[in-house]
């Protein structure tokens, strides 16, 4: 069969490792897909700059050029701009496309829905969400015959990093917000990470997700967790808990509602012993009762497991015809005023 051209928008933490797996599994890709893939670019703004791992002579700075002539576009610069117009670029060249971008997801979902439904083409978001932790797919395709009722999650690995250090080992915030940031967890702006900005991104897209209806970021109440002081953790192990940021969404009898906060977990809930960047997820469903995904939610390898396997999923669809699910239909559901959650 004729190769699958791919083509990658962004090449830091995750958009190296999507590429390093690309070419070094490219054999067992071409079996699972039933065609070859070809890596044929990798768009970035300075292609001077050596990428470990990466032929250089991929690297192109011409984005706009590069989707044009893609079957798939792998969308890994995150931000609102370039992406957002590059992925609808892409739409309008036939190619599917594989995004990691909850912030443009949480912002913009519905007019990259629309255009993937209206081009005929898929939109698949796994790393958006979660890391490599299988949730997305789940939520959009094996709970499609259930009823969710309640999503409650640990989706920031570097607020969890920060407060499990702050825990176990007395360190200090700024501390251990600069090794986050080392271990390449923390967003290139930290302030998304600590002020909750980005698991209130996550938090609307599973609720879009779990209830079949529209909830963008502005809908979601954030708190962060910056006013956590070494203090309050110290005093949280005394009395047995321990202080975990939350991404909360449910369907109340006023609406849904879907906020972020710091919250105080009883030491023996499952979400309490969430250690290090992991994430975890409770999901809970009418007829399937609850359900928890637990893995790593940040990190280039990680996140670029979800995203290859979105790859392969849409390669598949170009290769053997049919289409991943459609979340254009979904209607405006009302959503619980903020004093009702
Ligand atoms: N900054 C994010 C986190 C990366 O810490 O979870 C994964 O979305």
């Amino acid at each position: 069969k004729e190769a699958l051209r791919v083509g990658l928008l962004g090449c830091g933490v995750v958009g190296s490792q999507v590429a390093r797996l690309l070419v070094e599994q490219s054999e067992d890709l071409a079996a699972r897909v039933g065609a070859p893939l070809e890596l044929v670019g990798i768009a970035v703004r300075d292609t001077s700059k050596a990428r470990d791992g990466v032929d250089p002579s991929l690297l192109t700075d011409d984005a706009h050029g590069l989707v044009a002539r893609c079957d798939i576009v792998v969308e890994v610069l995150g931000g609102i701009e370039p992406a957002r117009t590059l992925i609808l670029e892409s739409f309008a060249a036939g190619a599917s496309v594989v995004t990691a971008n909850k912030a443009l997801l949480a912002q913009d979902g519905p007019t990259l829905y629309s255009a993937a439904d209206a081009a005929g083409v898929d939109l698949y978001f796994e790393a958006a969400v979660a890391g490599a932790i299988p949730l997305v797919r789940p939520m959009r395709e094996s709970l499609a015959g259930d009823r969710v009722t309640r999503v409650l999650g640990i989706v920031n690995g570097t607020t969890n990093y920060i407060l499990d250090e702050m825990t176990t080992k007395g360190l200090a915030f700024d501390e251990v917000l600069r090794t986050a940031q080392e271990l390449g967890y923390a967003e290139a702006d930290p302030t998304a990470d600590v002020e909750g900005h980005d698991a209130a991104a996550k938090a609307a897209i599973l609720a879009s997700l779990a209830f079949h209806t529209r909830v963008s970021l502005d809908d979601v109440a954030c708190e962060g967790i910056t006013k956590i002081s070494a203090d309050d953790v110290a005093w949280a192990t005394e009395t047995g808990h321990a202080i975990k940021l939350l991404a909360i969404a449910e369907l109340t009898d006023a609406g849904v509602s879907a906020r972020v906060h710091p919250a105080l977990l009883p030491s023996r809930h499952p979400l309490a012993g969430v250690g290090g960047a992991f994430n975890a997820v409770f999901v809970e469903a009418e007829a399937a009762g609850p359900l928890m995904f637990y893995g790593q939610g940040a990190g280039g390898a990680p996140t670029a497991s979800a995203v290859i396997g979105d790859v392969v999923s849409v390669a598949r669809h170009r290769v053997l015809g049919g289409k991943g699910p459609d979340e254009s239909s979904y209607a405006s559901h009302p959503l619980a005023p903020a004093d009702a959650a």
